[in-house]
């Protein structure tokens, strides 16, 4: 397929400027400006949303630039807009030494084929995060020279066009959760730091894809707080309230709880969904406390995680509601939703999430649901209130899968036995999801182990339906 190259250059403080040639100034550069962790998001299709961190006290141009306590780094972002649907562009952040590329989002009512990565539950890989070691009780330790999910995500770059992070971000929060075992010696008196070293390490990681494909991304229950499981007064400011979330991720689209950002004004939230996509996306947010009936902390019984409401209780479900309503169903064929914490799943599942969205996903015909959170591979049926349908004979109701297997720092679960009656396969090795949308009547997957790139899951969603397109 033919794509017409665009070149931008990224001079932040002025979007317009954005189609010039990519030269950075010299004078405004020294080793104090250059550009990192580098994230893009569709803005919808003919828009990207950049971001990327810089040294605090540094001098920052973007439409945005914030931080907040605990933080080393300034979150700098902006909006590109006026660029072409379904087109690759190379760009370089301005001071930066390397042109990059990305490829905006289809129109609505595009009919080709295209993929996208989900992955769910991935922290930092190495020292602060997963590795060769896990904690006391934990499992599945890196084997040494194990891929991990990010080196396999780029091995594989080319076969999507998108990631899709369905919550538990970095595990920053793991800084005191291993009682000292983890980050040691555990200091309490510099400020957080070891929390912010986490965070830091873990976009820096991500970078090599993250400024190449726009990473979508949705909350977790571990975004919300600093997290010692019981005791969050040794939580700082900065690592309350999905504080660090809200920072990085300002201009993702479609994913409840962004809208409560309190730097991000309407006009901007408007040029951040893609609804240009064959498929359109949303993103819940089944986290403590986030504005749905009886939201939970955390089940199992972790106490109160300190974040939230940001809206009064139902103005989740309002928000979902309208945004599954407003779908061109003749544009766009399917429509993919995700939450955090599964209510379908051989383990502790979230009945309170399940109440609060399972009608509206049954109602607005969502055609698949991802999750993440327990920290294994799950495929089911299609399911309606607990009752399985076959995905390849045209389901009423949403196919559900459940992958948290991406890179939790403190190993994989165990499912319980007997696997629920809904389950068609599970796989307790880490890994992510290729999704293939063929046309408007195939959508395919496959379960990618990130050790060595196998495909140890594949299933086809089949429906029976005119393609308008
Ligand atoms: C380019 O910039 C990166 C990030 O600032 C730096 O690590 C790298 O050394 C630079 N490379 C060159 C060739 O200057
Ligand atoms: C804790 O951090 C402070 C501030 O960075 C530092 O001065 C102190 O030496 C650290 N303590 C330990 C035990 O590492
Ligand atoms: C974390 O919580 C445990 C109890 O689960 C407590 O014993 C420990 O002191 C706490 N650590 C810190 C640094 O607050
Ligand atoms: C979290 O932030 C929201 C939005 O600013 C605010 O309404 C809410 O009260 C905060 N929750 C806590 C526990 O601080
Ligand atoms: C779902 O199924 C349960 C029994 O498994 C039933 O009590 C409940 O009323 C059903 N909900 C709906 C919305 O049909
Ligand atoms: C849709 O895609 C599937 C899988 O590639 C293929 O088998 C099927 O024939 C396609 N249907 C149409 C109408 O093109
Ligand atoms: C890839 O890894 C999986 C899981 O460890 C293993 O079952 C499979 O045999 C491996 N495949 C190859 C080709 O090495
Ligand atoms: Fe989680």
């Amino acid at each position: 397929m033919f794509f017409p190259l665009r070149v931008i250059t990224v001079v932040v403080a002025f979007a317009t400027a954005a189609l010039a040639a990519p030269r950075a100034n010299p004078d405004r550069c020294n080793e104090n400006t250059a550009p990192f962790q580098i994230r893009l998001a569709y803005a919808g299709d003919s828009g990207m949303a950049f971001s990327k961190n810089g040294i605090l006290n540094r001098f920052a141009r973007s439409d945005i630039s914030t931080t907040y306590p605990t933080s080393s780094t300034y979150n700098n972002h902006v909006v590109i807009t006026g660029l072409q649907s379904d087109t690759t562009y190379y760009y370089m952040p301005e001071c930066g030494n390397q042109t990059y590329t990305f490829k905006t989002a289809r129109r609505a009512g595009s009919s080709t084929e295209f993929s996208f990565a989900m992955v769910g539950d991935m922290g930092t890989f190495g020292p602060y995060g997963l590795s060769t070691t896990v904690g006391k009780g934990a499992s599945n330790p890196l084997k040494p020279g194990e891929k991990t999910t990010i080196e396999s995500l780029m091995t594989l770059k080319d076969s999507y066009d998108f990631v899709w992070h369905v919550g538990d971000i970095a595990y920053a929060d793991a800084w005191l959760k291993e009682k000292g075992g983890y980050i040691s010696p555990v200091n309490q008196t510099d400020g957080g730091a070891e929390y912010d070293k986490i965070l830091n390490e873990f976009y820096d990681q991500v970078e090599e894809i993250s400024s190449i494909r726009p990473y979508m991304v949705g909350p977790g229950n571990h975004e919300a707080n600093c997290d010692n499981g019981s005791d969050l007064d040794i939580c700082l400011p900065g690592q309350l309230n999905f504080t660090g979330y809200r920072a990085h991720w300002k201009f993702v689209l479609n994913a409840y709880l962004c809208p409560a950002c309190p730097l991000l004004s309407p006009a901007e939230w408007r040029t951040s969904g893609i609804p240009g996509t064959t498929v359109r996306c949303t993103s819940s947010n089944s986290t403590p406390k986030t504005d749905f009936p009886n939201a939970p902390d955390e089940p199992g019984g972790e106490g109160d995680e300190d974040a939230g409401p940001f809206a009064p209780s139902g103005s989740q479900l309002a928000w979902l509601k309208k945004d599954l309503a407003s779908v061109d169903r003749k544009k766009t064929p399917w429509v993919i939703a995700s939450g955090h914490r599964p209510w379908y799943v051989s383990t502790t599942e979230c009945l309170e999430c399940q109440a609060a969205f399972e009608p509206l996903l049954l109602q607005y015909g969502v055609d698949l649901v991802l999750h993440g959170h327990k920290h294994f591979y799950e495929s089911h049926a299609a399911i309606d209130n607990g009752t399985a349908q076959e995905i390849d004979a045209d389901p009423t109701a949403p196919w559900y899968i459940v992958n948290g297997a991406a890179g939790h720092y403190d190993g994989l679960d165990t499912p319980s036995l007997p696997y629920v009656p809904t389950s068609r396969k599970v796989i307790t090795l880490y890994g992510w999801s290729l999704f293939t949308v063929h046309n408007c009547t195939h959508l395919s997957t496959q379960f990618i182990a990130s050790g060595n790139n196998s495909i140890l899951d594949t299933a086809t969603l089949i429906k029976d339906r005119n393609c308008y397109c």
